[in-house]
Protein backbone atom coordinates (compact mmCIF):
# COMPACT_ATOMS: atom_id res chain seq x y z
CA UNK A 1 0.00 0.00 0.00
CA UNK A 2 1.34 3.18 -0.93
CA UNK A 3 0.98 5.92 1.73
CA UNK A 4 0.29 9.57 -0.48
CA UNK A 5 -0.01 12.97 0.31
CA UNK A 6 -0.76 16.38 -1.33
CA UNK A 7 -0.50 19.88 -0.51
CA UNK A 8 -3.10 20.58 2.79
CA UNK A 9 -4.03 24.25 1.95
CA UNK A 10 -4.49 26.39 -0.46
CA UNK A 11 -5.93 29.29 -1.68
CA UNK A 12 -7.55 29.52 -5.21
CA UNK A 13 -9.16 32.68 -7.35
CA UNK A 14 -8.96 35.26 -9.81
CA UNK A 15 -6.59 38.90 -7.58
CA UNK A 16 -5.58 35.89 -4.82
CA UNK A 17 -2.29 37.02 -4.69
CA UNK A 18 -3.22 40.32 -2.54
CA UNK A 19 -3.52 37.70 0.34
CA UNK A 20 -0.45 36.43 0.48
CA UNK A 21 0.68 38.74 2.95
CA UNK A 22 -2.70 37.50 5.11
CA UNK A 23 -1.23 34.07 4.55
CA UNK A 24 2.17 35.11 6.15
CA UNK A 25 1.46 37.12 9.06
CA UNK A 26 0.95 34.09 11.61
CA UNK A 27 4.21 32.58 10.22
CA UNK A 28 6.18 35.56 10.94
CA UNK A 29 4.36 35.89 14.31
CA UNK A 30 5.14 32.61 15.44
CA UNK A 31 8.64 32.57 14.24
CA UNK A 32 9.75 36.16 14.26
CA UNK A 33 12.17 35.42 11.59
CA UNK A 34 12.41 37.09 7.97
CA UNK A 35 10.73 35.59 4.86
CA UNK A 36 12.51 34.63 1.94
CA UNK A 37 11.02 35.41 -1.21
CA UNK A 38 12.51 33.37 -4.48
CA UNK A 39 11.31 35.13 -7.40
CA UNK A 40 11.40 34.38 -11.29
CA UNK A 41 13.73 36.69 -13.03
CA UNK A 42 11.02 36.92 -15.75
CA UNK A 43 9.42 39.50 -13.18
CA UNK A 44 12.57 41.58 -12.96
CA UNK A 45 11.38 45.46 -12.15
CA UNK A 46 8.12 44.29 -12.84
CA UNK A 47 4.38 45.33 -11.34
CA UNK A 48 4.47 41.96 -9.51
CA UNK A 49 7.55 42.39 -7.91
CA UNK A 50 6.32 45.88 -6.31
CA UNK A 51 3.38 43.86 -4.71
CA UNK A 52 5.33 41.69 -2.91
CA UNK A 53 4.30 41.71 0.90
CA UNK A 54 7.99 41.89 1.72
CA UNK A 55 8.90 43.50 5.23
CA UNK A 56 12.70 45.11 6.24
CA UNK A 57 14.69 41.97 7.19
CA UNK A 58 13.47 39.80 4.52
CA UNK A 59 14.86 38.58 1.29
CA UNK A 60 14.10 38.89 -2.28
CA UNK A 61 16.55 36.10 -4.27
CA UNK A 62 16.07 36.35 -8.29
CA UNK A 63 16.00 33.04 -9.92
CA UNK A 64 17.41 32.98 -13.30
CA UNK A 65 14.96 30.54 -15.25
CA UNK A 66 17.36 30.77 -18.41
CA UNK A 67 18.35 27.24 -17.50
CA UNK A 68 16.79 24.64 -14.78
CA UNK A 69 17.55 24.00 -11.41
CA UNK A 70 20.63 22.78 -10.90
CA UNK A 71 22.46 20.82 -7.29
CA UNK A 72 25.26 23.83 -7.93
CA UNK A 73 22.01 27.03 -8.33
CA UNK A 74 20.21 25.51 -5.35
CA UNK A 75 23.32 25.06 -3.20
CA UNK A 76 24.27 28.84 -4.34
CA UNK A 77 20.60 29.82 -3.11
CA UNK A 78 21.02 28.06 0.45
CA UNK A 79 24.16 29.30 0.98
CA UNK A 80 22.96 33.19 0.11
CA UNK A 81 20.20 32.38 2.77
CA UNK A 82 22.26 31.17 5.64
CA UNK A 83 24.80 34.11 5.22
CA UNK A 84 22.60 36.65 4.93
CA UNK A 85 20.22 35.48 7.65
CA UNK A 86 20.98 33.78 11.18
CA UNK A 87 17.85 32.47 11.94
CA UNK A 88 15.76 29.92 10.02
CA UNK A 89 13.49 32.29 7.96
CA UNK A 90 9.91 32.30 8.80
CA UNK A 91 9.08 30.65 5.13
CA UNK A 92 9.83 30.29 1.62
CA UNK A 93 7.80 32.21 -0.42
CA UNK A 94 8.62 30.75 -4.32
CA UNK A 95 7.10 32.51 -7.18
CA UNK A 96 7.16 31.28 -10.64
CA UNK A 97 7.34 28.73 -12.92
CA UNK A 98 8.75 24.89 -12.23
CA UNK A 99 11.90 26.11 -12.03
CA UNK A 100 11.61 28.54 -9.44
CA UNK A 101 9.10 26.30 -7.51
CA UNK A 102 11.56 23.92 -7.44
CA UNK A 103 14.31 25.97 -6.38
CA UNK A 104 11.72 27.48 -3.71
CA UNK A 105 11.27 23.59 -2.42
CA UNK A 106 14.74 22.15 -2.45
CA UNK A 107 16.22 25.64 -1.10
CA UNK A 108 13.30 24.96 2.08
CA UNK A 109 14.48 21.20 2.11
CA UNK A 110 17.97 22.20 2.40
CA UNK A 111 17.97 24.85 5.34
CA UNK A 112 16.92 22.23 7.82
CA UNK A 113 19.11 18.80 6.58
CA UNK A 114 22.62 18.71 5.92
CA UNK A 115 24.76 18.44 3.16
CA UNK A 116 23.97 19.42 -0.16
CA UNK A 117 21.45 19.35 -2.76
CA UNK A 118 22.79 16.63 -4.53
CA UNK A 119 23.12 14.09 -1.14
CA UNK A 120 19.23 14.28 -1.99
CA UNK A 121 18.31 13.49 -5.14
CA UNK A 122 16.03 10.43 -4.73
CA UNK A 123 13.35 8.78 -2.81
CA UNK A 124 12.85 9.85 0.66
CA UNK A 125 16.32 10.51 1.55
CA UNK A 126 15.59 13.54 3.48
CA UNK A 127 15.45 13.51 7.58
CA UNK A 128 13.88 16.93 8.31
CA UNK A 129 11.22 18.92 7.15
CA UNK A 130 12.08 21.96 5.60
CA UNK A 131 11.12 25.28 6.18
CA UNK A 132 7.56 26.12 5.92
CA UNK A 133 7.18 26.93 2.01
CA UNK A 134 4.41 28.90 -0.02
CA UNK A 135 4.07 28.08 -3.68
CA UNK A 136 2.40 30.22 -6.23
CA UNK A 137 2.41 29.03 -9.60
CA UNK A 138 2.66 32.14 -12.79
CA UNK A 139 2.07 29.59 -15.69
CA UNK A 140 0.36 26.35 -15.55
CA UNK A 141 1.35 22.87 -16.64
CA UNK A 142 4.25 21.19 -14.42
CA UNK A 143 2.26 20.59 -11.60
CA UNK A 144 5.27 21.70 -9.51
CA UNK A 145 2.95 23.32 -7.29
CA UNK A 146 1.44 20.03 -6.51
CA UNK A 147 4.06 17.31 -6.85
CA UNK A 148 6.50 15.73 -3.79
CA UNK A 149 9.48 16.58 -5.80
CA UNK A 150 12.09 19.28 -6.81
CA UNK A 151 13.79 18.46 -10.17
CA UNK A 152 17.48 19.20 -10.61
CA UNK A 153 20.09 18.37 -12.72
CA UNK A 154 23.35 17.08 -11.73
CA UNK A 155 25.90 17.16 -14.28
CA UNK A 156 28.91 15.30 -12.32
CA UNK A 157 26.52 12.55 -12.16
CA UNK A 158 24.71 12.94 -15.43
CA UNK A 159 21.49 12.64 -14.09
CA UNK A 160 17.97 14.60 -13.66
CA UNK A 161 16.11 13.81 -10.57
CA UNK A 162 14.46 15.41 -7.64
CA UNK A 163 14.31 15.50 -4.16
CA UNK A 164 11.13 13.03 -3.78
CA UNK A 165 9.97 13.34 -0.38
CA UNK A 166 6.34 14.21 1.35
CA UNK A 167 9.17 16.90 2.53
CA UNK A 168 9.18 18.32 -0.92
CA UNK A 169 5.40 19.35 -0.49
CA UNK A 170 4.52 22.92 -0.15
CA UNK A 171 2.47 23.55 2.98
CA UNK A 172 0.22 26.09 1.51
CA UNK A 173 -0.38 27.24 -2.11
CA UNK A 174 -1.67 30.39 -3.37
CA UNK A 175 -3.48 29.84 -7.26
CA UNK A 176 -4.31 32.93 -8.94
CA UNK A 177 -4.85 32.88 -12.72
CA UNK A 178 -4.13 36.83 -13.30
CA UNK A 179 -0.71 35.83 -12.78
CA UNK A 180 -0.59 33.47 -15.61
CA UNK A 181 -1.48 36.35 -17.68
CA UNK A 182 1.28 37.68 -19.32
CA UNK A 183 3.41 34.23 -19.99
CA UNK A 184 4.73 34.40 -24.08
CA UNK A 185 1.98 32.22 -25.90
CA UNK A 186 4.37 29.33 -27.25
CA UNK A 187 5.21 28.97 -23.68
CA UNK A 188 2.10 29.02 -22.57
CA UNK A 189 1.16 26.46 -24.57
CA UNK A 190 4.03 24.02 -24.25
CA UNK A 191 3.65 24.29 -20.31
CA UNK A 192 -0.01 22.93 -20.99
CA UNK A 193 1.26 20.18 -22.59
CA UNK A 194 3.54 19.39 -19.57
CA UNK A 195 -0.19 18.62 -17.46
CA UNK A 196 -1.15 17.00 -20.40
CA UNK A 197 1.56 14.69 -20.66
CA UNK A 198 1.81 13.73 -17.16
CA UNK A 199 -2.17 12.33 -17.17
CA UNK A 200 -1.57 10.26 -20.01
CA UNK A 201 1.32 8.81 -18.88
CA UNK A 202 -0.19 8.10 -15.27
CA UNK A 203 -3.44 7.06 -17.13
CA UNK A 204 -1.21 4.82 -19.82
CA UNK A 205 1.03 3.18 -16.90
CA UNK A 206 0.79 -0.29 -15.14
CA UNK A 207 1.03 1.66 -11.31
CA UNK A 208 -2.42 3.03 -11.80
CA UNK A 209 -3.84 4.24 -8.54
CA UNK A 210 -7.52 5.35 -8.46
CA UNK A 211 -7.13 8.75 -7.02
CA UNK A 212 -4.24 9.47 -9.80
CA UNK A 213 -6.73 8.14 -12.29
CA UNK A 214 -9.79 10.84 -11.19
CA UNK A 215 -7.26 13.28 -10.85
CA UNK A 216 -5.92 13.01 -14.09
CA UNK A 217 -9.26 12.34 -16.19
CA UNK A 218 -10.86 15.47 -14.88
CA UNK A 219 -7.23 17.49 -15.74
CA UNK A 220 -7.51 15.94 -19.49
CA UNK A 221 -10.93 16.89 -19.80
CA UNK A 222 -9.76 20.58 -18.72
CA UNK A 223 -6.87 20.54 -21.03
CA UNK A 224 -9.39 19.46 -23.69
CA UNK A 225 -11.67 22.29 -23.39
CA UNK A 226 -8.80 24.88 -22.97
CA UNK A 227 -6.61 23.70 -25.71
CA UNK A 228 -9.28 22.44 -28.51
CA UNK A 229 -12.21 24.57 -27.92
CA UNK A 230 -11.15 27.99 -26.39
CA UNK A 231 -7.81 30.74 -26.79
CA UNK A 232 -6.23 29.01 -24.11
CA UNK A 233 -5.45 32.24 -23.26
CA UNK A 234 -8.70 33.96 -22.62
CA UNK A 235 -9.31 34.08 -18.56
CA UNK A 236 -11.52 31.54 -18.69
CA UNK A 237 -9.06 28.81 -19.83
CA UNK A 238 -6.48 30.07 -17.86
CA UNK A 239 -8.24 29.67 -14.89
CA UNK A 240 -9.14 25.81 -16.12
CA UNK A 241 -5.27 25.04 -16.71
CA UNK A 242 -4.08 26.44 -13.45
CA UNK A 243 -7.12 23.86 -12.24
CA UNK A 244 -5.35 21.38 -14.82
CA UNK A 245 -1.90 21.59 -13.84
CA UNK A 246 -2.79 21.45 -9.98
CA UNK A 247 -4.85 17.85 -10.33
CA UNK A 248 -1.94 16.71 -12.40
CA UNK A 249 0.52 17.30 -10.33
CA UNK A 250 -1.34 15.47 -7.64
CA UNK A 251 -2.39 12.61 -10.41
CA UNK A 252 1.65 12.31 -10.63
CA UNK A 253 2.21 12.53 -6.94
CA UNK A 254 -0.01 9.30 -6.64
CA UNK A 255 1.24 7.59 -9.49
CA UNK A 256 4.32 7.71 -12.43
CA UNK A 257 5.03 9.25 -15.69
CA UNK A 258 5.86 6.98 -18.52
CA UNK A 259 8.56 7.43 -21.37
CA UNK A 260 7.84 10.87 -22.18
CA UNK A 261 9.34 12.35 -19.31
CA UNK A 262 12.74 9.91 -19.50
CA UNK A 263 13.46 10.98 -22.49
CA UNK A 264 12.96 14.96 -21.96
CA UNK A 265 14.85 14.44 -19.37
CA UNK A 266 17.75 13.11 -21.62
CA UNK A 267 17.22 15.91 -23.94
CA UNK A 268 17.68 18.55 -20.16
CA UNK A 269 20.65 16.71 -19.55
CA UNK A 270 22.54 16.88 -23.32
CA UNK A 271 21.22 20.09 -24.76
CA UNK A 272 19.50 22.25 -22.00
CA UNK A 273 16.18 21.91 -23.34
CA UNK A 274 13.86 23.03 -21.15
CA UNK A 275 11.42 20.66 -19.51
CA UNK A 276 7.83 21.38 -21.41
CA UNK A 277 9.26 22.05 -24.75
CA UNK A 278 11.56 18.90 -24.07
CA UNK A 279 8.26 17.07 -23.13
CA UNK A 280 6.21 18.08 -26.45
CA UNK A 281 9.59 17.32 -28.16
CA UNK A 282 9.45 14.12 -27.23
CA UNK A 283 5.60 13.06 -27.33
CA UNK A 284 6.24 14.12 -31.24
CA UNK A 285 8.76 11.71 -31.75
CA UNK A 286 6.80 8.66 -29.73
CA UNK A 287 3.64 7.96 -31.85
CA UNK A 288 4.96 4.40 -31.70
CA UNK A 289 4.49 4.25 -27.90
CA UNK A 290 1.64 7.46 -27.68
CA UNK A 291 -0.16 7.52 -31.18
CA UNK A 292 -3.51 8.72 -30.13
CA UNK A 293 -1.91 11.18 -27.89
CA UNK A 294 1.28 12.07 -29.82
CA UNK A 295 -1.71 13.23 -33.13
CA UNK A 296 -4.16 15.20 -29.99
CA UNK A 297 -0.94 16.82 -29.33
CA UNK A 298 -0.51 18.05 -32.69
CA UNK A 299 -4.31 18.97 -33.12
CA UNK A 300 -4.01 21.27 -30.16
CA UNK A 301 -1.14 23.02 -31.74
CA UNK A 302 -3.11 23.53 -34.79
CA UNK A 303 -6.25 25.08 -32.90
CA UNK A 304 -3.78 27.31 -31.10
CA UNK A 305 -1.86 28.12 -34.05
CA UNK A 306 1.61 26.92 -32.24
CA UNK A 307 4.57 25.89 -34.70
CA UNK A 308 5.74 22.47 -34.15
CA UNK A 309 8.47 22.04 -32.00
CA UNK A 310 12.11 22.73 -32.75
CA UNK A 311 14.67 19.88 -33.88
CA UNK A 312 17.23 19.58 -31.67
CA UNK A 313 19.02 16.49 -32.50
CA UNK A 314 20.05 17.36 -36.25
CA UNK A 315 23.81 16.34 -36.33
CA UNK A 316 23.77 14.57 -33.11
CA UNK A 317 26.52 12.57 -32.44
CA UNK A 318 27.74 8.92 -31.27
CA UNK A 319 28.80 10.05 -27.81
CA UNK A 320 25.55 12.36 -27.40
CA UNK A 321 23.19 9.48 -28.09
CA UNK A 322 25.07 7.29 -25.39
CA UNK A 323 24.62 10.32 -23.04
CA UNK A 324 20.95 10.52 -24.22
CA UNK A 325 20.34 7.04 -23.88
CA UNK A 326 21.50 6.79 -20.50
CA UNK A 327 20.22 9.59 -18.96
CA UNK A 328 17.19 8.41 -20.26
CA UNK A 329 17.02 4.69 -19.26
CA UNK A 330 18.56 5.41 -15.34
CA UNK A 331 14.56 6.63 -14.55
CA UNK A 332 13.53 3.11 -14.25
CA UNK A 333 10.47 3.74 -12.00
CA UNK A 334 8.51 5.75 -14.63
CA UNK A 335 9.98 3.06 -17.52
CA UNK A 336 8.50 0.25 -15.85
CA UNK A 337 5.12 1.88 -15.22
CA UNK A 338 4.93 2.11 -19.46
CA UNK A 339 6.65 -0.51 -20.71
CA UNK A 340 6.89 -3.35 -17.73
CA UNK A 341 10.09 -5.15 -16.35
CA UNK A 342 12.02 -5.80 -19.18
CA UNK A 343 12.31 -2.03 -20.20
CA UNK A 344 15.27 -2.03 -20.79
CA UNK A 345 14.87 -4.78 -23.86
CA UNK A 346 11.92 -3.03 -25.24
CA UNK A 347 13.29 0.45 -25.19
CA UNK A 348 17.09 -0.90 -25.61
CA UNK A 349 19.52 1.44 -27.10
CA UNK A 350 18.99 0.74 -30.51
CA UNK A 351 15.64 1.51 -30.57
CA UNK A 352 16.32 5.09 -28.40
CA UNK A 353 18.94 6.35 -30.70
CA UNK A 354 16.62 6.10 -33.51
CA UNK A 355 14.29 8.01 -31.95
CA UNK A 356 16.36 10.08 -30.67
CA UNK A 357 17.75 10.72 -34.75
CA UNK A 358 13.99 12.15 -35.47
CA UNK A 359 13.98 14.30 -32.54
FE1 LIG B 1 6.42 17.20 -16.27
Amino acid sequence: MAITKTVGEYVFGSGSFEQLADLLRPRREIEGAPVVFLLDHFFAGSGLMSRLPAEDDDQILMVDTTDEPTTDSVDGFTLRVRETCDREPAAVVAIGGGSTLDTGKAVSNLLTNPGQAADYQGWDLLRHRGVFKIGVPTISGTGAEASRTCVMLNAEKNIKLGMISEFSIFDQLLLDPDLTSTVPREQFFHTAMDTYIHCVESLGGRFRHPVADSFSKEALRLCRESLLEDDMQSPGSREKLMVASYLGGSAIGNSFVGVVHPVSAGLSMVFHTHHCIGNCIALNGLDEFYPEEAAEFRRMRDVQNIPPPPKVCTGVTEDQLVQLYDATIVHAKPLANALGDRFADILNFDKAASIFRQL
